[in-house]
């Protein structure tokens, strides 16, 4: 088993079109961000910039953005994907020891970044340097997996139906991505995911499988108003959803 995102995995591959086909949930975080940071230019710093998915779309409506990734090969994606002529700064940083020596009007870690972060000591250090980050009167947005859903029992059969296949028809080939197994570490309070990614010709035979574990970890809410309380932060807004008032998301909004 291969951790999600390692160098070479399909995690990282197929990211793009994973996240355009599975996650709705993701829907009008773009437009939330820009809403928050106010008319461009603005300046944004996205810690987990992964391929350029948000980075690019919001450099597109005229911010001045810069991004950080641990991961040199999810970089590279967002160096390919990068519309022609846009200038923006994307660097391999760690959240917990990134240093670019300025401020931002806002700063954001979209699509679960931070529950990347597994411990209190990590989350304290993440927090810190975002803050170190955030221009005066500027907002810090964590868009975090909730606990209650890391934390559920998911029945097996429930795993087993979900269950998603892409067909790439001028390729003869398709995408099946399942969950072949879950473990939920309470004390620990983290959630290990084993995603299985097989690479399927059109007639069956398998081109490519390989089971990556992503590994989220959650905070309770008094751990997070410890956190918040020592980085000398408040919580302005928190919600459900960005498009979806009712949806299971936590997003965090602290200023
Ligand atoms: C789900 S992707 C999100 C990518 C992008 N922000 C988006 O919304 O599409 C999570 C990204 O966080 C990065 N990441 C995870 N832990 C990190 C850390 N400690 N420091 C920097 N980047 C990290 C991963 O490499 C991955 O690219």
């Amino acid at each position: 088993m291969t951790d999600y995102y390692a160098p070479g995995s399909l995690s990282i591959g197929f990211y793009d079109v994973m996240s355009a086909v599975c996650h709705r949930h993701l829907d009008g975080d773009v437009a939330f961000y820009a809403a928050l940071a106010g008319s461009p230019p603005r300046a944004i710093l996205e810690a987990g910039v992964g391929t350029g998915r948000v980075a690019w779309a919001l450099a597109e409506r005229g911010y001045e953005v810069t991004g950080f990734d641990r991961s040199p090969d999810m970089l590279a994606a967002a160096e390919r994907n990068r519309p022609p002529g846009l200038a923006a700064r994307l660097a391999v940083g760690e959240l917990t020891a990134f240093d670019f020596g300025r401020r931002f009007d806002l700063v954001i870690a979209p699509f679960y970044v931070f529950n990347h972060l597994h411990t209190d000591a990590e989350r304290r250090a993440g927090l810190a340097r975002l803050n170190a980050h955030r221009a005066d009167g500027g907002r810090i947005v964590l868009h975090l997996a909730g606990a209650a859903v890391l934390s559920a029992d998911i029945p097996e059969a429930t795993l087993a139906d979900q269950r998603t296949t892409v067909r790439f028809d001028e390729h003869d080939a398709m995408l099946q991505v399942r969950i072949a197994g879950r473990e939920v570490d309470r004390q620990r309070q983290v959630c290990a995911q084993h995603v299985e990614y097989a690479l399927l010709h059109a007639d069956g035979r398998v081109l490519h499988r390989s089971v990556e574990t992503l590994r989220y970890a959650w905070m309770t809410d008094g751990q997070l108003a410890a956190l918040l309380d020592e980085a000398g932060l408040r919580l302005l807004d928190r919600r459900s959803g960005f498009a979806d008032a009712a949806g299971v998301e936590d997003i965090l909004v602290l200023g």
